[in-house]
């Protein structure tokens, strides 16, 4: 196995249940990498609980000590910056972010969704499919780009909808797949095995399908 030696920065808001398995996945080598960072807009997040015992240096650039969307997103730069990382991870940063942030990280900064991109960006996602009646739903890694949860997908894992499921239940199915693609796909990153070019995501120098690569919760998927 290579030694490890790229540096991860991670972004929360909440709850922090991705930084945790990405946690796991660095503790038991499936993720090559090292979390170096862990950043909060809100100094309540649980997740920032979570990396202080994990021993990981946490941050809090909080929103509203500043005027604008802009002069934020520059205090995270500087602040992601100084920890020198290879990867940017969004994992529940309830931000929206400006070009500010996005031109700086391009071609390392990653999102997951909890939706099967291209439907339901935004809010809400599992009520929104709910409302639809649709009978799958899902979530979706993908490259962070100016667009809003509109950057091309990576992976993205599928699940059944019951026909009496609430959005909660929905969400706890989906999360447990979240946790296995997110640390999945920042590997192939990490590997460099998975770049982003103008004409999109591209893994292994073959272009990305326009919904991710397929997620196959029963195989190995590109050695873990
Ligand atoms: C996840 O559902 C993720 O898909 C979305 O925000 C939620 C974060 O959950 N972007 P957690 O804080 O990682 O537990």
């Amino acid at each position: 196995m290579s030694p490890v030696n790229q540096r991860i920065a991670i972004l929360i808001s909440g709850r922090g249940s991705n930084l945790q398995a990405f946690i796991e996945a660095c503790d038991t080598g499936s993720l090559a990498a090292e979390v170096a960072l862990v950043v909060s807009n809100n100094p309540a997040a649980k997740g920032l609980e979570r990396a202080s015992e994990a021993g990981i240096a946490t941050a809090v650039v909080n929103h509203r000590d500043y005027a604008t969307r802009e002069s934020f997103d520059a205090a995270l730069v500087q602040c992601i910056d100084q920890a020198g990382v290879d990867l940017v991870i969004l994992a529940g940063f309830m931000r929206i972010l400006t070009p500010v942030f996005i031109s700086a990280f391009s071609g390392r900064l990653l999102n997951i969704h909890p939706s099967l991109l291209p439907k339901y960006p935004g809010l809400n996602t599992h009520q929104r499919a709910l409302d639809a009646g649709d009978s799958e739903a899902g979530v979706t890694v993908h490259f962070v780009t100016e667009e809003l949860d509109g950057g091309p997908p990576i992976l993205q894992a599928r699940v059944p909808v019951a026909s009496d499921d609430t959005a909660e239940d929905l969400a706890q199915r989906v999360i447990l797949r979240e946790h296995e693609i997110y640390p999945m796909a920042a590997n192939w990153f990490i590997q460099g095995r998975l770049t982003l070019t103008e004409e999109g995501a591209y893994l292994d120098g073959k272009s990305i399908p326009a919904t991710g690569i397929p997620y196959q919760p029963d195989t190995a998927q590109g050695s873990r």
